[in-house]
């Protein structure tokens, strides 16, 4: 059993208290990998942000769970060598079951998801709870973030007829039964880099597709019903045009990409938004910088000639998120 405090890590009450009376988000990033990592922190020490590291189920397969767990020890070693020791958070992306929100509780994650936004309300509910009693049992408070409503992927139908929008009816309730400390919502962003069908956007000059908006009427709704109370965006990337660009230019090939736009990132950010989740995007970044790479150089095979420069790339990217989208910078 280990505690987060003995990894040097926060849970995200005092942050959320903080990020929705301040009228800015955190940024919630997710890392596989050490250069992943270290991207993260170097942003996040540069904008002086708060930063929420993300492992998923998979991050853990792919990863090992205990290098990640003191990977996230590292980082916070990391950040103080770097000369500002910023809060960090280690957060369980979208769990699936109590055994595995257990298993991260009780290895050092500072919070956790348990997402049952697939199930049936009252087993979702049920599930939730059951996480929550767990979690703020322990003997330091372990956070917890559920789901409501489902977020669209490109398969599924986002209008209105067929929505899977969060219904804000249901949010007191489910806060109130289950305790959570902070909700995932669905008001129009969704995973992956194509997070709409082309037919449903507009195509602006160029032929650029332009998404539908957020359904902000859905958010302040929520709002309404839960003043003051933390909420979190998923699938929130942008999917930057530069770096589709780069890697179509270089052989990939990313046919109908297309993110969410920052202005709408930065307006929900203003509300009770506090978190917003980024994976998409250091994936493009990173493959956009590594193909290039290898096109450039095709003699070069020492990993850190092109890894480094992703992380690099990745840097840079994660502190325009700090500074102009989120508003984390100079938070921390
Ligand atoms: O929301 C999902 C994240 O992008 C994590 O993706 O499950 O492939 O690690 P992953
Ligand atoms: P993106 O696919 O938009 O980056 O979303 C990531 C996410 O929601 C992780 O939980
Ligand atoms: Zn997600």
């Amino acid at each position: 059993m280990t505690s987060y405090k003995e990894l040097g890590l926060v849970n995200t009450v005092e942050l959320f208290k903080k990020a929705v009376k301040g009228g800015y988000a955190l940024p919630a990033y997710n890392f596989n990998n050490m250069e992943q990592m270290q991207a993260i922190i170097q942003a996040s020490v540069e904008t002086k942000s708060p930063v929420i590291l993300q492992v998923s189920a998979g991050a853990r397969k792919y990863a090992n769970q205990n290098l990640l767990r003191n990977m996230a020890k590292g980082a916070v070693e990391y950040a103080h060598e770097l000369g500002y020791d910023i809060p960090i958070v280690l957060h369980l992306d979208h769990g699936d079951s109590f055994e595995l929100c257990k298993d991260c509780i009780e290895t050092g994650f500072s919070s956790v998801m348990i997402d049952g936004s697939h199930l049936p309300y009252d087993e979702n509910v049920a599930l939730t709870k059951k996480v929550c009693e767990f979690a703020h049992s322990q003997k330091d408070y372990v956070t917890v973030e559920g789901e409501l409503g489902v977020l669209a992927g490109v398969e599924d139908d986002v209008s209105s007829e067929h929505s899977n929008y969060t219904q804000p009816e249901e949010v007191q309730d489910f806060v109130g039964k289950t305790k959570v400390d902070s909700l995932a919502i669905s008001i129009g962003t969704s995973h992956g880099r194509t997070k709409f069908k082309p037919e449903q956007c507009t195509r602006g000059p160029n032929g650029i597709l332009i998404p539908p908006p957020l359904r902000f009427d859905i958010l302040a709704e929520i709002e309404k019903r839960l003043p003051g109370f933390p909420i979190v965006l998923h699938g929130s990337s942008s999917v930057p045009q530069e770096y589709v660009e780069i890697v179509e230019k270089f052989g990939g090939k990313l046919t109908d990409s297309v993110g969410i736009p920052e202005e709408q990132l930065r307006q929900a950010a203003k509300s009770a938004v506090c978190k917003i989740n980024v994976d998409s995007d250091g994936r493009l970044a990173m493959t956009a910088i590594i193909r290039k790479v290898f096109a450039e150089k095709p003699d070069e095979f020492d990993p850190r000639k092109y890894l480094g420069p992703a992380r690099d790339e990745l840097k840079k990217l994660y502190a325009h998120k700090n500074v102009n989208v989120l508003g984390s910078a100079g938070q921390a």
